[in-house]
């Protein structure tokens, strides 16, 4: 089918549609919603089958659906109607939600329902529920309703529903000295990534994300207690919880580590370290042994690594190389692996050139800490989506696995065409060849795992659940830790000093680093303008002809 997607922005469910439509052989282009009369304009010039819209905020226009089936993905099961029902169903703490796809009428989620499917709704923040079980369950029900529409089958009536309303501030307002810790992270999980809860915190109004509960501390309702790798601890009546970020309007209107919103009001706080035990789970790095297999999990927010953040995994790696294991699984976070430099930490600092070097050079620092290990094997388990920076960080690993279902954007080029490091120059062409450098690196659409896979950019792809995904790299990790183990690391040593006697790994960094150093002090603000948008999501303009084909074959913009 010629399928057009029609998104307010190209988010994780929109690429991993655009994907998985491409991989079944559709003939896929992209118009973002920038208003009535251009998304009529794309219809026009693409004469698409259906149009398939994945993330929409606006109705589609009359004109439109009129005249081609308009599939709407809706977050809620059928009869749920409203712009907000992920918010509502984590606040509500739904114990199962859903997905419907819904043909596009005049009244606004209320036209025939194609397919649906539904899902156990996990404690988790609303952005994490979809990027995981939302998309999910949203790719296997608009196949389904594809299907529906290639054969042309009507869709069932919607059944009595309701509409809601987006999520009034009142009603996610915390009431620090009445709400239990279970109701104060539902409240901050259902407003995160998008808008966040508002409160107030030393006098100044913030928004607050990225919020778990702490194990042990406790105070006074409503009191600040500790800090913890740029969280804060805040007591609630029955414990506390940690609140990681926070966004404030002014000059820096984007998500900052709480400790850089808050400053000089929580200087006087205590200071905890990170403390990696999977039982105490204080701060974003954790460890746990099963086996002979040692599992490093690094759940940064937004999968954005900072300098600070890329030494405390790097003191976390290090440390568990000394452990007597065998093979280290380098797990990520639960919706993101990595997405490389923290871009956002990088914006607000006072020279982002200089942050974006110092951020670069401890990715590098990582990178070459795992390509330098002979002492254990090391997997890469891509569990969730990764991109730039953060799936060549992975290609760093001896076996790199990733689930299917996670989306990879494994080039730089939409960052103002970063030239990258993290020893790509070194690792890729060691994976794809010197011919598949380009198929990986000269473009810039979302890939697969499986893609990836036949590619060769990463090894092997595990099952899509992620449960499942976890225990297939637990038994996977088990098995090289035994088969053919002193083998595999004799062979592993001996690879790596021939290729640092052929060349240097300093000289790969070197000549890498050269290019970023252009990229950030040079005369080019590519990178600097692209970063400023992404960190205060601006609102596009156009579609980027790179997802538009149907405006690239007439050459328009
Ligand atoms: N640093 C800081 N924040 C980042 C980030 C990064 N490297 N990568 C993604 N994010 C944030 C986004 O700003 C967004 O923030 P929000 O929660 O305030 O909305 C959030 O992560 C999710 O990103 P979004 O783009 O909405 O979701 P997605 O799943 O569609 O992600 C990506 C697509 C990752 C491809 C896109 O965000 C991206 O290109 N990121 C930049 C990658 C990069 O260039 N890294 C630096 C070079 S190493």
């Amino acid at each position: 089918m010629r399928i057009l997607l029609l998104c307010h922005a190209f988010n994780s469910l929109s690429q991993r549609v655009h994907a998985e439509l491409r991989a079944a052989g559709h003939e896929v282009s992209v118009e973002l919603d920038i208003s009535d009369e251009v998304t009529a304009e794309a219809v026009k010039l693409f004469q698409p089958d259906a149009v398939v819209a994945p993330f929409l905020k606006r109705k589609i226009p009359e004109d439109v659906f009129a005249t081609v089936p308009c599939l709407i993905v809706h977050p809620g099961p059928p009869g749920d109607r409203g712009p907000a029902a992920l918010d509502w169903a984590v606040l509500a703490g739904e114990h199962e939600w859903g997905v419907s796809i819904i043909q596009a009428t005049a009244e606004l989620d209320g036209g025939p329902v194609l397919a649906s499917r539904t899902f156990p709704m996990r404690p988790g923040r609303k952005s994490s529920l979809y990027r995981l079980e939302v998309t999910e369950a949203a790719v296997a029900a608009l196949f389904e309703a594809l299907q529906k529409i290639e054969r042309g089958e009507p869709g069932d009536p919607p059944p009595p529903g309701r509409w809601r309303d987006p999520v009034s501030p009142t009603a996610r307002r915390i009431g620090w000295t009445s709400d239990n810790t279970l109701t104060v992270l539902n409240k901050i999980r259902s407003a995160d990534g998008f808008p966040g809860v508002i409160d107030e915190i030393a006098g100044r109004e913030v928004r607050l994300f990225n919020a778990w509960i702490e194990p042990e501390l406790t105070g006074d309702p409503g009191t600040l207690l500790a800090l913890c790798h740029g969280a804060v601890c805040r007591a609630t009546v029955d414990g506390a919880v940690w609140i990681g970020h926070m966004k404030e309007a002014g000059e820096r209107p984007f998500k900052r580590r709480a400790t850089a919103v808050l400053g000089k009001a929580v200087a006087e706080l205590p200071e905890l370290p990170i403390d990696s035990d999977p039982e105490k789970g204080r701060g974003p790095i954790c460890y746990r042994e099963i086996g002979a297999v040692g599992v490093l999990e690094f759940d940064f927010y937004n999968g954005a690594m900072s300098t600070e953040d890329c030494r405390a995994l790097l003191a976390a790696y290090q440390q568990a190389t000394r452990r007597p294991t065998r093979v280290i699984v380098l797990a990520g976070g639960s919706d993101f692996w990595s997405n490389g430099m923290d871009l956002n930490a990088i914006e607000a600092a006072d020279s982002p050139p200089d942050e974006s070097w110092d951020n670069i050079r401890a990715i590098d620092e990582i990178a070459e800490a795992v390509i330098r290990t002979t002492s254990h094997l090391t997997v890469s388990a891509i569990g969730g989506n990764a991109a730039a920076g953060g799936v060549f960080l992975a290609l760093a690993a001896d076996e790199v696995w990733a689930r299917s279902g996670v989306v990879l954007n494994p080039h730089y080029k939409n960052m103002g065409n970063l030239y990258g490091s993290e020893y790509w120059t070194y690792l890729l062409p060691k994976r794809v060849g010197e011919d598949g450098i380009a198929a990986v690196m000269g473009h810039r659409l979302p890939m697969l795992a499986a893609e990836a896979e036949s590619l060769n950019l990463i090894d092997r792809v595990g099952p899509g659940n992620r449960a499942d995904f976890d225990r297939f790299v637990a038994a996977e990790a088990q098995s090289l830790s035994e088969a053919d183990f002193d083998v595999r690391l004799k062979t592993k040593t001996e690879r790596r000093a021939r290729d640092e006697a052929e060349r240097p790994l300093q000289a790969y960094r070197d000549a890498e680093l050269e290019r970023m150093r252009m990229n950030f002090y040079g005369f080019d603000p590519s990178y600097h303008v692209a970063r400023f948008r992404l960190v205060r999501r601006s609102p596009h303009a156009w579609t980027p002809l790179y997802l538009a084909h149907h405006r690239a074959r007439v050459g328009g913009k």
